[in-house]
């Protein structure tokens, strides 16, 4: 096995670190992820239409990296991620998180005071969140805070139903504040039928831009952040909207195989070292603390034929190509809950070089 080239993953290109690094390891393929938001600003129809989650990285030094390509708004999931793209310089945050957490509220407002150069955006989809906002604002006025209302386009997450009451709260969010106007994730949708997976899209399109068009009779705003890694280019292509994928930046085993189409490559891997062997099984030292804990255990990861099993330090496979004392690159299922695992990942730089960069991991 050569230090250059991966055998066993989907990408045979992906490049392995020439040095001795403790493994498990999370590594990052910098000219990947340039390549991959290149390709996605494209199909977002220009940088000042993506609108970039950064959960999948929790990185300061790739959404510095976003920046410098023109893009200036994110996306973000917790406050943390939040403070983290407003201490980089973005214009714009969105954080779309709708919650009923008096708690992580007041820490984001706490961020529209300290950062007054930047939109502060937060999400509602209820009155009771609305009423926790207007509570800890307690009549203070800030110009770079607005709140978006979350639509559930049959996700079942979090989203109120487009209809009569989405409007309805859209008009108090006006009254009591600043409305930025309406927020939709479909995640539910991951066809890799390109034409399944647009037919489903354009279904929500349409029910929303309904939606819209009642609310702007009413004289609310009509802007629109939407969609996810199947379906930011659809949104992009079919309508006005800014939109909105966190996927792009690593990719993963399960975008390699459903989005061809996006061109994206394989951005993130665990590296791992084949510790042991028995019986026509060999053991790899990346376990459930090392790669996609969420997913099913059998598809955790591309990399090696079968996972038979799976422990918190390691995974028993079975690949007759490899021997104990390998290095395997372990590309994951899911990049975002991977990442999350690592404080820093050891990046393979545009320039060739490999050094350490911090990233959030797992703090809040
Ligand atoms: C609200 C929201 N927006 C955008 C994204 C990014 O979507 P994706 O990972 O499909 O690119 C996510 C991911 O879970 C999300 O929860």
């Amino acid at each position: 096995m050569t230090d250059t080239a991966i055998p066993y993953a989907l990408d045979s290109t992906l490049a392995l670190p020439p040095i001795d690094v403790e493994t498990p390891c999370f590594v990052v393929l910098e000219s990947a992820v340039l390549h991959n938001l290149d390709e996605t600003i494209k199909a977002a129809g220009g940088a000042h239409r993506l609108v970039p989650h950064v959960k999948t990285h929790r990185a300061p030094w790739i959404v510095e990296l976003i920046l410098s390509r023109g893009v200036t708004a994110f996306k973000t999931a917790t406050p943390r991620e939040a403070e983290m793209v407003l201490d980089a310089g973005a214009s714009e945050v969105i954080w779309s998180y709708p919650t009923l957490s008096a708690a992580a509220i007041k820490r984001v407002i706490g961020l529209v005071g300290k950062f007054p150069g930047s939109k502060v955006v937060g999400l509602v989809d209820s009155f009771e969140g609305l009423q926790i906002w207007v509570n800890l604002l307690a009549g203070r006025e800030y110009k770079n805070l607005a709140l978006a209302v979350d639509l559930d386009p049959g996700m079942g997450r979090t989203g109120i139903k487009p209809g009569p009451e989405a409007i309805e709260l859209a008009q108090s969010v006006d009254r009591a504040l600043n409305f930025a106007g309406w927020h939709v994730y479909d995640g539910h949708i991951q066809d890799a039928d390109i034409a399944v997976r647009e037919r489903r899209c354009l279904e929500v399109r349409n029910e929303l831009l309904a939606l819209l068009a009642k609310g702007s009779e009413l004289g609310l705003r009509t802007a629109l952040v939407a969609g996810g890694s199947y379906s930011f280019a659809i949104w992009a292509k079919h309508t006005d909207a800014r939109v909105s994928t966190g996927s792009w930046t690593f990719s993963s085993s399960q975008h390699q195989h459903d989005l061809a189409d996006r061109h994206w490559k394989v951005g993130a891997y665990v590296l791992s070292t084949v510790i042991s062997g028995r019986n026509g099984t060999v053991t790899v030292d990346a376990g459930s603390k090392a790669i996609s804990p969420d997913m099913p255990m059998d598809r955790r990861f591309a990399g090696a034929e079968k996972i038979v099993g799976m422990k918190e330090e390691h995974t028993i496979v079975m690949d007759p190509k490899m021997q104990p004392g390998d290095r395997v690159a372990l590309v994951p299922r899911h990049a975002c809950t991977t990442a999350y695992l690592y404080p820093r990942a050891l990046v393979g730089t545009a320039a060739g070089k490999w050094e350490y960069r911090d990233q959030l991991g797992c703090e809040r």
